[in-house]
């Protein structure tokens, strides 16, 4: 269990978070300097257009920018993406 954007998700181990995200609906993750959203494109670690801020039970004070993609999910996690923008 984990929460995206302040709600509570069931996961599965192994998994990315881009899958979560995905596969809860969201298609953003950050937005790009033009305010436009920006979703997982390569998968594999190397457009940087997955950023999310994550809140690790551990460190409940910090709050670190991760690629959703090379980033598998951890029971209390916390991850904030951006929010969809309506058009
Ligand atoms: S989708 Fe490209 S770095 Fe994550």
């Amino acid at each position: 269990m984990l929460t995206l954007n302040d709600k509570e998700i069931s996961v599965f181990e192994g998994e990315t978070l881009a899958t979560v995200i995905l596969l809860s609906g969201g298609t953003a993750c950050k937005l790009d300097k033009a305010g436009s959203p920006r979703g997982p494109f390569c998968n594999m670690g190397v457009c940087y257009d997955c950023i999310v801020t994550v809140i690790e039970p551990d460190f409940p004070n910090q709050r670190i920018k991760v690629r959703a993609c090379m980033t598998t999910v951890k029971a209390g996690l916390c991850v904030f993406t951006a929010q969809e923008v309506s058009p």
